[in-house]
């Protein structure tokens, strides 16, 4: 069984008197809700794992705040080396050393700013490595689903994340399947189309590594998900969960979100 996950993005907002805030009142909004938050990775059956993503300033001030709390803590990138002259970047030590478990790679926001799959396999590799899980990010661009390309764009992503990686720290790894043109814009696939490529990318883990890590993995659907459309998404067989960009930055909104998907989770 795979426990449902999700996943919030805060991207470029919140300072860290904001981030505090939020978090408080997060937990509030959760326990107001009654939401069965697991701590875990593989939760009880009925239970949901919820990771929050601030940017690298406020992570501190969020765990503070999270510390003790079921809600885990996320970044938003890394650089895969583990130290070094690399002026702007941070490490993988560096972010389980302010209380992090999860590690968003290869947002496409990324990808667009020139990140390649070679470097979102590197992350990948330096992340597993140190402990942290994943959240590899792949979706096609809307030129790309015009042109039919969807599954070949996502497999090589797929492929190329994966690559290099024991069944073990694969097996833990979590993937958003966020069709680019669906971000941020209001404009979302259809539950049952997410689920069908979804499905594709469980195929690809499949044939690189088992058919056991294959159904271990959490795959989540991103793309402008809401309180009033998550619940569809999460029904799908192939779909555990959500990676939240834009809804995810409204302490009330966001544990709606997780509420729903913990009510209508398949
Ligand atoms: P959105 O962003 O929910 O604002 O569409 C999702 C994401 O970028 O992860």
């Amino acid at each position: 069984m795979r426990t449902p996950l999700i996943a919030a993005n805060w991207k470029m907002y919140k300072t860290t008197a904001e981030a505090a805030q939020y978090g408080k009142q997060l937990l509030e909004e959760l326990a107001a809700r009654q939401v069965a938050v697991s701590a875990a990775e593989r939760g009880e059956p009925g239970q949901v794992a919820v990771v929050v993503c601030p940017p690298f300033t406020a992570l501190g001030a969020l765990g503070g705040v999270l510390a003790g709390s079921p809600v885990a803590l996320g970044a938003q990138n890394m650089h895969w080396e583990a130290a070094g002259a690399y002026t702007g970047e941070i490490a993988a030590t560096m972010l389980l050393d302010v209380g992090c478990r999860y590690v968003i790679l290869g947002h496409s926001e990324r990808r667009q700013m020139g990140e390649t799959d070679e470097q979102v396999q590197r992350k990948v590799q330096a992340a597993a490595a140190a402990g942290l899980i994943p959240i590899v990010c792949v979706g096609e661009r809307i030129e790309e689903r015009r042109a039919g390309e969807t599954e070949a764009v996502v497999t090589r992503q797929v492929r190329a994340a994966f690559t290099g990686l024991g069944a073990e720290a694969a097996a833990r790894a979590v993937i958003a399947y966020e069709p680019v043109w669906a971000i941020g814009t209001g404009e979302y696939a259809s539950p049952e189309e997410a689920n069908r490529v979804i499905g594709l990318i469980r195929d690809t883990l499949g044939r690189q590594l088992g058919a056991e890590v294959a159904d271990a993995v959490r795959i989540l659907y991103g793309g402008s998900v809401k309180p009033d459309n998550v619940g569809p998404f999460v029904a799908q067989p192939e779909i555990d969960g959500a990676l939240v960009g834009g809804a995810s930055l409204d302490a009330k909104a966001f544990a709606e979100i997780i509420k729903q998907a913990e009510v209508n989770a398949a």
